[in-house]
């Protein structure tokens, strides 16, 4: 048997291009103040703002238009937002910077290494993940974000109580979310299904792209089970 190390299957593939000079400058720049150089060990969350309050990890925030318009839209909550797309954390230093955003800090980075690795348990109010890539085919389906083995190391990482929003504009992989939570013992779902609105969440991107090509949106609004109400003989895994 060969001992080469397997290779980590990817949700992404790598779309660089060319920076431009203003997101290479707030790369260069603005990257030291408000973004996160991690080394691989567990962060300490709270240090990494200035205030304390609730916090919410942004899986794969795109261009970072929507998380900003959220962080603003909540200075009493903090946020983590994290993206391989260099241009698009560039793109989101500038937008902190321009709105001064205390409560907003960026980490360029693979996502579920971060959550595998850097979030310690129950350290986390929030986890939104909006308009993955979708994966349509099926040889291709291992390298969505949301699998059963992702949706218990985020239990894991949320409080009791705290909040799992997704959402996606791609219909089978909107029914793929809904049977692994329906199948987690860790979430509750109060809309038993799909959630009748987005939230509070505004409209994404990739949200509006979906839109104009006719696809409908789905969101997934879930809440972190409390230990104390399960019942007597429930046991979890613990998840590395
Ligand atoms: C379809 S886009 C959605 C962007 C944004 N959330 C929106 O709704 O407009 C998905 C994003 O997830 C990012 N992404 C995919 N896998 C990731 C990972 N493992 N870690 C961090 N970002 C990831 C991609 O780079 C891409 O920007």
């Amino acid at each position: 048997m060969s001992d080469t190390p397997l290779r980590p299957i990817r949700s992404y593939v790598r779309r660089e291009g060319r920076l431009t000079s203003g997101q290479q400058r707030a790369l260069d720049e603005l990257y030291p103040r408000y973004g996160v150089r991690w080394d691989g060990s567990p962060l300490d969350l709270p240090d990494l703002f200035s205030r304390p309050g609730p916090i919410t990890l942004d899986i794969g925030f795109g261009s970072g238009e929507a998380l900003a318009e959220i962080a603003a839209a909540h200075p009493d909550r903090l946020y983590l937002g994290v993206e391989v797309y260099r241009a698009g954390t560039g793109q989101l230093l500038r937008l902190i910077e321009r709105h001064q955003l205390d409560n907003l800090r960026v980490l360029l980075g693979d996502a579920s290494e971060l959550l595998r690795w850097g979030i310690p348990t129950a350290s986390l109010s929030g986890v939104q993940l909006f308009f993955p890539d979708p994966w349509p085919k099926k040889r291709h389906h291992k390298r969505r974000m949301v699998q059963s083995e992702w949706l218990a190391r985020v239990a894991d990482r949320l409080k009791p109580g705290g909040m799992l929003h997704m959402a996606t504009d791609w219909a089978e992989y909107a029914e793929w979310m809904l049977a692994l939570t329906d199948a987690d013992p860790h979430f509750l779902n109060p809309h038993g299904g799909y959630a009748p609105s987005a939230g509070d969440r505004p409209q994404t991107r990739f949200e509006r792209r979906g839109l104009r090509k006719g696809h409908g949106v789905f969101d997934l609004i879930l809440e972190r089970e409390t230990p104390a109400l399960r019942p007597v003989g429930y046991r979890t895994a613990r998840v590395t």
